[in-house]
């Protein structure tokens, strides 16, 4: 019987740990017997027959590597019905019969239509924005969070010494996991996130003035990229309320950076995990961790679900920084 082999690529905003998780596909991989191709560029590599057999030690030392090896990639082409099955003809033509594709939601449409073209693929969720409805967490957040909150540290070391308000955007276009966490991390004043509706007058100012009054003098507001208008935000605090207001957006150095224990192992256990399901043939499925354990479902079912955000841990962030 011919040797069987798989392929795996990254796709959509890289995130750190993306590197584990390649490690994680090409070494369970090749322990299992199997030939494993590293797809360069997203989708666009298997467009561009840009594709590489990898060894045990191509992918030595990149476990604790920001970014991707693979390079990534948003394919508009690979939406097409024709390139999705001119990838599957490349993927049979080299002898691949499954696909780990690691990125977002996005890339999990693109696994889906690979596996309707007749490739059986396995999401994994690779994204710093924890914003996938199947799984409690995404690798790259935790690292994306841990330099949020170094840099929000920082901002705070200043603010506090010109008795000043900053504002900080973090990333998350659509989630706010990432201004949740780091604001209750850095006790910040007021959080901003696009999950829930907010009033400048009571969810930014009202809390600035009651905190002002126990003695407060400097404050940090954080808001979620989905929120936005950060350097507005700073002129109404200042005009409003007459204290000095700085805006800072912290941008794509949240995406960088080595990743943190979690993340490496997170992704291990889960580029381990679509291995496996490969390796069964199977094929449409989304690796998610689900109360702490690392599961797999349908992906039509995955794409399906609606993100809860944690509203306990907003209310509790709103609880205690005052
Ligand atoms: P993410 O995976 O981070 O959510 P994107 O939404 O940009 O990022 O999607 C990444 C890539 O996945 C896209 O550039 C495209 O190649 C592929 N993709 C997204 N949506 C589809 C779709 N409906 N059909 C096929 N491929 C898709
Ligand atoms: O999905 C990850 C993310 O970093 C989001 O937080 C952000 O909105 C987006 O990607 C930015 O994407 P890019 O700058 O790569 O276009």
């Amino acid at each position: 019987m011919a040797q069987k082999a798989i392929a795996v690529l990254t796709s959509g905003g890289d995130a750190p740990g993306m590197n584990a998780a390649v490690r994680a596909v090409v070494r369970s991989g090749i322990n299992r017997g199997m030939k494993v191709f590293g797809v360069y560029r997203g989708f666009n590599g298997l467009l561009n027959k840009e594709i590489e057999e990898m060894t045990l030690r191509s992918v030595s030392e990149i476990i604790g590597n920001g970014g991707t090896m693979l390079y990534t990639a948003r394919s508009e082409e690979f939406k097409k019905k024709e390139a999705q099955l001119r990838a599957a003809d490349f993927c049979r033509d080299k002898g691949i019969s499954g696909v780990v594709v690691i990125g977002g939601d996005g890339s999990f449409q693109g696994a889906r239509a690979l596996t309707e073209a007749g490739i059986n693929c396995i999401g994994v969720p690779g994204t710093i924005d924890n914003d996938i409805a199947c799984s409690e967490y995404t690798v790259g957040f935790d690292t994306a969070m841990n330099t949020a909150l170094e840099m929000v540290d920082r901002i705070r070391d200043t603010a506090q010494s010109h008795d000043r308000c900053s504002i900080v955007e973090v990333m998350g276009r659509r989630c706010g996991d990432i201004a949740l966490q780091t604001g209750i991390a850095t006790g910040a004043t007021a959080i901003l996130v696009p999950e829930i509706e907010y009033n400048i007058e009571r969810d930014v100012i009202a809390r600035i003035i009651n905190t002002q009054k126990t003695g407060k003098k400097h404050f940090i507001i954080v808001v979620a990229e989905g929120v936005g208008k950060v350097n507005d935000l700073a002129k109404y605090i200042e005009q409003r309320l007459g204290i000095e207001a700085r805006a800072t957006i912290l941008g794509h150095v949240q995406r960088g950076g080595s990743p943190t224990l979690r993340d490496r192992v997170v992704a291990s256990q889960m580029g381990y995990k679509a291995v496996q399901l490969l390796s069964h043939d199977i094929g449409n499925r989304v690796v998610a961790m689900r109360d702490g354990k690392i599961i797999d479902l349908d992906i039509t079912e995955a794409l399906g679900m609606k993100r809860v955000f944690d509203e306990e841990l907003y209310k509790i962030a709103m609880t205690i920084s005052i």
